[in-house]
């Protein structure tokens, strides 16, 4: 009989939400994980900020390293090293070492992998060590394994996704109950689900991130975060999910990533973060809570939705457990190389058209719905549908939708009409 592997070693760099998930998990389903490599896992180091405040845990033996340094980190000798302390630096500087010094790293850090992926992957190649970053997307769903590896020998079109719980969790809230914004973000964050910072979250720049690891993968494509077009639910009021409901739509935050090819062949790629109307019948409007969901349309396959827990400690820490047992299973891999080869070019956001939502305070008097419909005629805009409630006050609510048109035209179309308090949304096809 072969002796024993001898246990892999591993080092937490963070300690929080998701870093102390992730050692309870492991220790937790210390069995399961036996069961799939043949191997126990050691913890050997922990990296945080203030060693003091968690040599104060109680429960299992929490490490036998608990340092801020990660040259100690280093010395105890890790096979894999698991991210879960987040921010652009030292985090960036931390893991170019440790990947420079050929040992693995898995991460959960979605901001880092979007604006230095390139970076990080080219130091994983020179080194020969993998980088596997499932935990940096939709939580616990297996989305990036699922394009890089399953989907490989296909080709996507489209990739729809809600790829924030937080702003999920807060949509669904106001939607179900009625609750005020702030109230529903306080909520998230209590849950564990929201970024340090939840300006991430509520700006959209936290599901851009996502969209840009995402599409780069999908397409084969370095995607710049910053062509990334994002907007958040700051803007979203009661109103207009109570009007959305109305219509027969649900407003998610949705990120869209589309291969357009031109007449000429060229190929380039659409992309945007947004809220947007979602019919009650898509598969995306009935995404509640911090769930998450991504559909991808594509040649053969045709369309997958897959969706699942998209934040919180214990579901990330699954994603960044089920990449520490691949990378015990896979040595070499082909995961040390970039999946980004080509660079595409990014469409300009005219390059969509959309139907849209539009609501607004108007002054009630005779021709003002002529006037809206003069200017957006002017443009070439055709409306859909149209609702208006009075208020007594003198003002009324218009609410209108448009046949598809671009972004642009209905900005300067409504940039004549007089109005208050105005949302635009696009509307996403059943389709
Ligand atoms: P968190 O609760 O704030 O934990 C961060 C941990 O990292 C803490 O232990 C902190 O140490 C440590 N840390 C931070 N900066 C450090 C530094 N400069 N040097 C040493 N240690 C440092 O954050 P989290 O919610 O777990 O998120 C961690 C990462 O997971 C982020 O990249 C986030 O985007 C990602 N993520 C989070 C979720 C979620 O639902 N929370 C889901 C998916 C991905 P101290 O404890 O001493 O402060
Ligand atoms: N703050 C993120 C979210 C955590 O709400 O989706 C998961 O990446």
């Amino acid at each position: 009989m072969n002796p024993p592997l001898a246990p892999v070693r591993v080092a937490l760099l963070g300690h929080g939400t998701v870093g102390g998930s992730l050692r309870r998990l492991l220790h937790e389903h210390r069995d399961h994980v036996r069961l799939a490599t043949g191997r126990d896992v050691e913890i050997c180091a922990v990296l945080v900020r203030d060693p003091e405040r968690h040599r104060l845990e109680v429960g299992e033996a929490l490490a036998p390293l608990v340092t801020e340094s990660l040259d100690v980190v280093l010395e105890s000798r890790p096979d894999v090293v698991c991210e879960a302390m987040g921010g652009l630096e030292p985090t960036r500087g931390h893991l170019l070492r440790v990947l420079g010094a050929g040992i693995p790293v898995v991460t959960a850090n979605k901001q880092l992998v979007a604006r230095h992926g390139t970076e990080l992957f080219a130091r994983a190649a020179e080194a020969g060590a993998q980088l596997r970053f499932e935990a940096s997307v939709c939580g616990a769903v297996p989305i990036v394994r699922m394009l890089r590896e399953s989907l490989a020998a296909t080709r996507i079109e489209r990739l729809l996704g809600i790829l924030n719980g937080t702003t999920n969790y807060m949509l669904s809230k106001m939607e179900a109950t009625g609750a005020a914004y702030d109230d529903a973000l306080a909520e998230a964050q209590e849950l564990g689900y929201a970024e340090p910072d939840p300006t991430e979250d509520v700006e959209g720049l936290d599901a851009a991130a996502k969209l840009a690891i995402l599409a780069g993968i999908a397409f084969g494509t370095t995607v710049d975060i910053d062509n990334v077009r994002a907007t958040g639910i700051s803007g979203v009021r009661a109103a207009d999910v109570a009007h959305a409901a109305e219509l027969g739509y649900r407003i998610r935050l949705i990120g869209r990533a589309e291969r357009l090819t031109a007449a000429d062949d060229t190929t380039s790629v659409l992309l945007d973060v947004t809220p947007m109307l979602v019919p009650i019948a898509h598969p995306l409007a009935t995404i509640v809570g911090a769930t998450n969901a991504v559909l991808v349309d594509g040649d053969p396959f045709g369309r997958l939705v897959v969706q699942g827990a998209g934040a919180g400690g214990p579901e990330t820490a699954s994603a960044l457990a089920g990449d520490l047992v691949s990378v015990m299973g896979s040595e070499p891999s082909f995961l040390t190389t970039d999946p980004h080869v080509a660079t595409l070019p990014i469409a300009p956001a005219d390059a969509r058209r959309d139907r849209h939502f539009v609501r607004m305070q108007v002054v009630d008097q005779p021709g003002v719905l002529a006037t809206v419909a003069g200017a957006l005629a002017a443009r070439d805009i055709s409306i859909e549908r149209v609702l208006q409630q009075r208020a007594d006050d003198g003002h009324a609510t218009l609410v209108l939708t448009t046949h598809p048109c671009t972004p642009g035209a209905l900005s300067a179309a409504l940039a004549g009409v007089a109005s208050t308090d105005r949302s635009v949304l696009p509307m996403l096809e059943l389709a």
